[in-house]
């Protein structure tokens, strides 16, 4: 064993694979990887969803994060209507930029096209999506309509309850209680050079560094590289060198993490706060096309300290 406290992820991981899973009914459910990730056959997102289908796919979702379903070719409205089921749709303030994204037409589709001519494309960095905002994103689904002929453009996620369930304990303490600013600026203006129009500016919000998950109750940690500015409790030197610890943490262990691999009519979900991603930019100078649909709650996430301190 080693002199340091090196095997905290080892029980994390064990506390996550061996906790209870639930049986479903409705629909066919395959792990994809230890940290997180299901696939789902035999539901028909074309369709209005039975109830009971509707509620294992959020307790599926709530279980493992992150959900494909192989085999859906559905039109925008059907990607809305599924979004619709889990919040209110969002709206990107780049959703009619042509810096980083192709124009949908719709302002409730973030559409893009990554290709030759392409110098930044959205997501190409570990990430939770849109965090600026006072109420993050709470969910995404992603449709890939154009892959890359050289394969490639994984997806990769992060599970983030495993990061920081295997932080020591005297580092959990230290963040129990801290709040971090989330600021546009720095995902949109720092990293792609993207400005806001005339008149509007990026959003910037405070959030718990580790936060409750509003369905299964887990602490989970709540910073991420793109857009975290700041921990707002700590001196600046304190807080650079804080956060650069929490991103190298999510960011090197691959135990954590799994990555997606995409397939035509492919839907993916994913709890946008539980996890963070990585748009796999390796088919340079190949197409990749997309559209995403997003959910928000009428809330954001609420600090853990509470619920830690009752255990
Ligand atoms: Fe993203």
């Amino acid at each position: 064993m080693s002199f340091y406290q090196d095997y905290n992820d080892k029980l994390a991981i064990e506390g996550w694979n061996t906790r209870e899973l639930s049986q479903y009914q409705t629909f066919d459910l395959k792990r994809l990887s230890p940290a997180l990730g299901a696939e789902i056959r035999g539901v028909d997102l074309s369709q209005p969803l039975p109830p009971a289908q509707l509620a294992e796919i959020r307790q599926a979702l709530t279980e493992h994060l992150v959900l494909t379903f192989p085999s859906q070719a559905i039109n925008a409205e059907q990607h809305k209507a599924f979004g619709r089921l889990f919040g209110s749709l969002h709206q990107h303030v780049l959703g009619d930029s042509t810096q980083l994204t192709a124009r949908s037409g719709d302002a409730e589709i973030l559409g893009w096209k990554t290709g030759r001519t392409t110098r930044y494309t959205a997501g190409d960095a570990w990430h939770n999506d849109v965090s600026c905002d006072p109420h993050p994103i709470w969910a995404s689904f992603l449709r890939v309509t154009r892959l890359p002929e050289v394969g490639g453009g994984d997806t990769a996620f992060a599970n983030l309850y495993l990061a920081y369930e295997s932080l020591s304990e005297p580092i959990k303490q230290l963040l129990l209680g801290l709040t971090a600013v989330h600021d546009g600026r720095e995902g949109w203006s720092n990293g792609y050079g993207a400005e806001p129009k005339p008149g509007q500016v990026f959003n910037a919000s405070e959030h718990p560094v580790v936060a409750k998950h509003p369905v299964s109750g887990r602490p989970f940690l709540f910073v991420n590289e793109a857009f975290t500015s700041h921990i707002v409790q700590l001196s600046r030197a304190e807080s650079d060198a804080l956060l650069q610890l929490l991103y190298r943490h999510i960011e090197k262990h691959q135990s954590f993490q799994a990555r997606i691999h995409w397939q035509p009519d492919m839907l993916l979900l994913w709890d946008n706060w539980a996890t963070q991603h990585h748009a796999i930019w390796d088919y340079y100078p190949f197409e990749r096309w997309g559209e995403r649909v997003s959910a928000y709650l009428d809330h954001g996430p609420q600090p853990a300290g509470s619920i830690i301190s009752q255990q």
